[in-house]
């Protein structure tokens, strides 16, 4: 049995433990808030034996195997180096940093002490994104990659004052959402950028609260659109040699539709195992018990990647 505790126990945690509790190889042993009182609340939810009023307690649990972070942006690499350090392997959310810096030194730390850690990009473990990246990447059904244009724009937030996605050391877009259109870069085209143009909106509270970017990848076109204040289509259009792919919804994919230059179309509905967590977490248990330190799907040098991509965009604002 993988004995899991989760630090910090907001809106993600409560998904993450109704989709842990579907993989019978994991035991939800610990919860850990600011506050044990909290803690006991979300026991009440998701019965565990133990609720802890602190982070560190959770890691001084020697019956702890591994632990998912699920606090906001920016306190990720703290307790990310601490979990490393206290030998529990480490499931933290997106973004897994908020800079390149941070990342490469998670990374370094991570490979030194031998400890699996891994960015909870769900995206790339549900079954539409592999049945998508398995007929353009093996069966190549519009021929070459060319262009990929990501679009992830939720609908117009309220401002709240006391969310970290208002924060301005965490808070905007392009690290909440973003990340999820940078995945799909970093996926297909992993090379080094060659030309970047950004246009880019600011909330009055100063996070960002729109943000286009064209990313030239040698030959190839990434766009990267993400938005908190307005709606737009939610997807990925693959254009290729011979053909579109059209991926909805972009972080959780179900449909995939086909278009060919002959004007066949082809659609396909791919449900998830369970919900869109469940994948995820059941690859992590798959380490575990292989005992692997790294995810061949969302290795630590994708997270690095992935981060160098968004520092560049952010240095353009
Ligand atoms: N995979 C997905 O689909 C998905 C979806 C949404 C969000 N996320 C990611 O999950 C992470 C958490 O998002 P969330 O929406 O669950 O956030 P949230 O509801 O605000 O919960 C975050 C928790 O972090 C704890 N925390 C510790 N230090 C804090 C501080 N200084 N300020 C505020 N909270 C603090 C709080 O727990 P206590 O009060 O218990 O201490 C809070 O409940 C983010 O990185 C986000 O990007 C992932």
């Amino acid at each position: 049995m993988i004995n899991w505790g989760v630090i910090g126990a907001g809106n993600i945690a409560h998904r993450f433990c109704e989709a842990l509790s579907k993989d019978k190889r994991a035991n939800l042993e610990a919860v850990s808030c600011r506050t044990v009182e909290k803690a006991q609340r979300f026991r009440q939810l998701f019965p565990c034996n133990k609720a802890y009023g602190s982070f560190q307690e959770i890691l001084d649990d020697p019956v702890i195997d591994a632990v998912y972070i699920a606090l906001p942006h920016y306190y990720h690499y703290e307790w990310i180096k601490k979990a490393i350090l206290a030998h529990k392997k480490v499931l933290v959310e997106k973004p897994a940093v908020i800079n390149f810096k941070q990342i490469q030194e998670i990374k370094d730390l991570a490979r030194k002490e031998q400890i699996l850690v891994m960015e909870a990009m769900k995206t790339r473990f549900v079954p539409g994104y592999k049945e998508a990246k398995n007929l353009l990447l093996d069966k190549k059904v519009i021929g070459e990659i060319k262009k990929i244009e990501t679009s992830f724009c939720s609908e117009h937030l309220e401002y709240d004052p006391n969310s970290y996605l208002f924060d301005c050391k965490q808070g905007g877009c392009l690290w909440d959402l973003g990340i999820y259109n940078i995945s799909y870069l970093d996926d297909y085209f992993n090379y080094e950028i060659s030309e970047l143009n950004v246009n880019y909106r600011y909330h009055d509270c100063g996070v960002d609260s729109y943000v286009f970017a064209k990313i030239g990848f040698k030959d190839q076109v990434g766009i990267v659109e993400c938005a908190m204040d307005r709606k737009k289509e939610n997807q990925v259009v693959f254009t290729g040699s011979y053909g579109k792919m059209i991926v909805k919804p972009l972080h959780r994919p179900l449909d995939i539709q086909i278009i060919l230059s002959d004007d066949q179309v082809i659609n396909k509905h791919i449900e998830y195992e369970y919900d869109d967590f469940y994948s995820e977490i059941a690859h992590f248990n798959d380490l575990i018990e292989s005992n692997k330190t790294e995810s061949e799907i969302m290795s630590l040098d994708n997270s690095v990647n992935c981060a160098k991509i968004l520092d560049a965009i952010r240095e353009k604002m």
